[in-house]
């Protein structure tokens, strides 16, 4: 069988999407399953890990069995078995790469561990078997990273946050005003009908001449505005507006800078952070100014899901990498991680 032929079954649960997809080579579509637990962690304002993990351990096998029922195979005809083994939450990690190593070792198939981050960060260009030069943002849940890449496994990191993530920053502006959780979506909506220029909320690091940031003191200044002003219902979505231009500013600022300093002709932004629409649509429009050509992930790949993974795994299977069952998993991200 050709290189590019392969099929992957890849398992991802490293935090609240128990997710199984199944891929032939490099786009061929065969499942992609997803079940979230996103409403049995909202009573809790949170992701709870061993809520989390019980949770997976009880659906992974259903989803399981749905993906081989939709991709019409069995597990004797995969050629290799793939699972997220970080960065996430431990005990939820621990479930699918348990699995896959199970399914690896009963059918005798080679077993894949793959990086959460490396999904995201191949997701805006699945389906191709190359990566292009490219300056490329993750902006999830757990992280936000800028880094310059110069094909699959090779290049640095440029910039990181220092302390929440871009999507926590949202996750957490919308605990504080009342949206539930995870709150980026509720945000982005109330924010469609507000207005970014009413409030002022500081841009982190804007100016700190590096490709790090910032996102605590946003949070902070959301928190000290509605002690002071308590807003009426009726501000909602001009706070909500405000609040998000902030992140976007940032975000966009550095990525776009961080293009021009290296001389990349493309940018790509990946993770579920990129599903906002102000950040598209400013991103759209920077771009285009900047005479840059702007990636996104496709639909369904843009927030936490095993198509992702089994992507990833078939670039690293065409690689030449495989794992040992032995194989840990990781739930910090080291940026080495990703690099070869
Ligand atoms: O990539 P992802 O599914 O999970 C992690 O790996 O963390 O990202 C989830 C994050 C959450 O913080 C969620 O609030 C945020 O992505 N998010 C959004 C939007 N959709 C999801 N943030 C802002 N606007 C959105 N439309
Ligand atoms: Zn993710």
């Amino acid at each position: 069988m050709s290189q590019a032929k392969r099929v992957l079954l890849a398992i991802e649960t490293s935090c609240d999407e128990t997710a199984v997809a199944i891929l032939r080579g490099f786009d061929e579509v065969l499942a992609h399953e997803i079940y979230s637990q996103a409403e049995i962690h909202s009573e809790f304002g949170g992701v709870v890990p061993e809520v989390a993990s019980r949770n997976h351990l009880a659906t992974a096998p259903l989803v399981l069995d749905r993906a081989l029922e939709k991709a019409g195979l069995r597990i004797s005809a995969l050629d290799a078995i793939a699972a997220t083994t970080g960065p996430g939450l431990a005990p939820a990690l621990l479930v699918g790469a348990s699995i896959a190593k199970g399914l690896a070792i009963g059918a005798s198939k080679p077993f894949l561990a793959v990086n959460h981050i490396e999904g995201h960060l191949l997701s805006p260009f699945f389906g191709q078997e190359k990566i292009p030069p490219h300056t490329a943002m993750v902006v999830s849940g757990g992280h936000t990273l800028l880094l310059d890449i110069e094909s699959f496994g090779r290049g640095r990191l440029l910039g990181r946050t220092l302390d929440d993530a871009a999507g926590e920053a949202f996750d957490k502006g919308a605990k504080l005003l009342g949206l539930g959780y995870p709150g980026g979506v509720r945000i982005d909506e109330l924010a469609k009908s507000g207005d970014p220029n009413r409030y002022e909320f500081p841009r982190g690091m804007a100016h700190s001449g590096d490709f790090d940031f910032s996102f605590s003191g946003l949070k902070t200044s959301l928190r000290v505005f509605l002690e002071k002003n308590r807003p009426s219902e009726n501000d909602l979505p001009d706070i909500c507006a405000s609040f998000q231009a902030a992140i976007v500013d940032v975000l966009l600022e550095k990525l776009f800078r961080a293009a021009q300093s290296n001389d990349r002709q493309l940018a790509a932004l990946s993770g579920g952070v990129s599903a906002n629409s102000a950040l598209r649509a400013k991103a759209t429009t920077e771009a285009a100014r900047l005479g840059i050509e702007l990636k996104f992930p496709p639909a369904g790949l843009l927030t936490d899901n095993a198509l992702m993974i089994a992507f990833a795994a078939a670039h690293r299977l065409a690689n030449g990498m495989t794992h040992s069952v032995t194989e840990e998993i990781s739930p910090n991200f080291s940026p080495a991680s990703l690099f070869r």
